[in-house]
């Protein structure tokens, strides 16, 4: 009686799809960015604690479930907790699987669009031209230098690269699940492997370019990159495992709503356990392969660490690397494939942010599939309006991704995480995780899923609460606080009124999502009444 169901064509389909989805802007700028900062190998090593005790085993547990809700017919991520978990209160421990995937799009797609952006402007010669000033650039395009500047539609403007970027967008989503998402995965992903070699060959072979400076080659870029700096203090700082483990969430987009729905459309009989390992192990290798290899030790090769301390991931990403691809022969282009692959990797990745609505409008509200594109188009082009709008040190871009993508995530995930080894119960989850797989996962795991994974998690909760949001500083001897600029702009002597709105802004999201779920409950209800399909 339903609908034809959406599925992926192939295995390997799904597997870049997830893929895709994993490998975004957070491989190539994050986590450089956050690596450098925290001192190279000393960061690794809380990293990849985090990738085996969060990461991996959080994933089999979305594959899981969602391929589960799948089974049962729902593929938002409300709808398949709604149907794991029998009581009315269920779906509503999916709601942030719907709120983070679409909030984050808002601003996702914003930085995608100054990737096309910078593409075009590297290709066209903008940042080889004698004098150009790059921090200048980067103010009026992004408007980070006062609110309303990049509302603007010129060459040089981020205003048509949004519309495209959009378009973009919803013209895949349109398309379909194989026709759509996993033609492009298929195509971008191994394009933009091709690329990240092709500029990792370039970076690699700088050698030393100015002489005079012998200490900048590219051996001491990898150095700064890569040797363990400090471990011994370094692990004693509970904010680079927060740092660590944060960066494990968003990289793998694992524990917050995209996968749940990807594998909703498998079948029952699809491997789950090497899919996941392999679209993991595709993730580690563009970001500790490829990402970690390129933008660190080329702005090193050119400005020292000078060159590289205290840039945000944006500063390093749009205002030093268009400088250092310049000093670079054939840096135009090197700049352009290198934005382009930005690009790609943002795009793979936004999709599986669209998705998840798509699939709650139409299973939740009984929305056709261009009704619920149109809904999913006003909704997340209001956000982008006002990300794009009060622009000025990007705050409302910071405020969002703050507490929505970083502080959203812990939370989502640690419920996930509890409704499979604890409602569901391990052994029962362990048997449906096994379903179809020819791998058996080490029962250690069993375990880790239990109990290490959520104790972990909340504590890295904790921690991040204390230390991001009230400003603990980890000196147990002066137990003070100091509540960070996120809490302060909000409810300080100073507020900013940018923060304060996009605060608000977030929570009527939260309201009226809160209330879609609501209704699309008495929906769901209904249909157990009235059928048994
Ligand atoms: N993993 C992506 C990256 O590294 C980001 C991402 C993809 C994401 N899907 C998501 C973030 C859903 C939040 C929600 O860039």
């Amino acid at each position: 009686m339903s609908e034809p169901k959406e599925v992926f064509s192939s295995r390997l389909g799904v597997i870049l799809a997830v893929a895709g989805s994993a490998v975004g802007l957070g491989n190539f700028l994050r986590f450089p960015g956050l690596a450098a900062q925290y001192g190279g190998g000393a960061f690794m090593i809380a990293y990849f604690i985090s990738l085996l005790v969060l990461g991996i085993p959080i994933g089999w547990a979305e594959w899981t479930m969602g391929r589960k809700g799948g089974l049962a017919g729902f593929h938002s991520s409300p709808g398949i907790f709604h149907a794991i978990v029998k009581t009315p209160l269920g779906k509503y421990l999916g709601l942030l699987g719907f709120i983070i995937p679409v909030v984050v799009y808002m601003y996702y797609v914003y930085i995608e669009a100054w990737c096309l952006g910078y593409a075009l402007n590297a290709a066209t010669g903008t940042f080889s031209q004698p004098g150009v000033n790059y921090g200048a650039f980067f103010n009026s395009f992004t408007g980070a230098g006062s609110n309303g500047v990049a509302l603007h539609f010129g060459l040089q403007d981020v205003g048509i690269f949004v519309l495209l970027v959009y378009a973009c967008n919803f013209y895949i989503i349109y398309k379909g699940l194989s026709k759509g998402i996993e033609f492009v995965c298929k195509w971008g992903m191994p394009v933009l492997i091709l690329i990240a070699l092709i500029i990792l060959g370039r970076v690699l072979t700088l050698g030393t370019p100015d002489p005079l400076k012998p200490d900048q080659n590219v051996l001491n870029g990898l150095g700064y990159m890569w040797n363990p700096r400090g471990i011994a203090t370094g692990l004693k700082n509970p904010q680079l495992w927060l740092a660590a483990a944060g960066q494990i969430f968003f990289s793998l987009s694992v524990g917050f709503g995209a996968i749940i729905t990807y594998a909703s459309y498998l079948r029952k009989k699809d491997d789950l356990v090497l899919s996941g390992l392999t679209a993991t192990a595709a993730n580690e290798f563009c970001e500790v392969g490829l990402g970690g290899l390129i933008t660190v030790p080329a702005a090193f090769v050119f400005l020292g660490a000078a060159g590289i301390i205290g840039q945000g991931t944006f500063g390093l990403g749009f205002n030093v690397l268009p400088f250092v691809f310049s000093k670079m022969p054939f840096g135009d282009f090197f700049a352009t494939i290198f934005y382009l692959l930005l690009f790609l990797a943002a795009i793979t990745s936004s999709l599986s942010m669209l998705q998840p609505g798509i699939a709650f409008f139409e299973e939740g509200l009984g929305l056709k599939r261009k009704a619920a594109m149109l809904s999913l188009v006003l909704l997340t082009g209001l956000g982008t309006l006002v990300v794009w709008f009060f622009s000025k040190d990007l705050k409302a871009l910071d405020t969002i991704d703050f507490w929505v993508g970083t502080v959203g995530i812990f939370v989502q995930g640690m419920i996930l995480v509890m409704v499979y080894a604890w409602y569901i119960g391990i052994d029962q989850a362990w048997q449906e995780t096994h379903e179809g797989s020819a791998m058996r996962i080490p029962d250690i795991y069993k375990f880790i899923l239990r109990f290490v994974s959520p104790v972990f998690l909340l504590v890295v909760f904790v921690m991040f609460i204390a230390a991001n949001v009230l400003g603990w500083n980890f000196s147990l001897a002066a137990a003070e606080f100091k509540p960070t600029s996120y809490v302060t702009d909000l409810v300080g002597p100073n507020p900013s009124a940018v923060a304060r709105g996009t605060f608000l802004f977030i929570l009527a999201m939260v309201s009226m999502i809160g209330y879609l779920v609501h209704l699309s409950g008495k929906n769901w209800n209904k249909q157990i009444g009235g059928n048994t399909s």
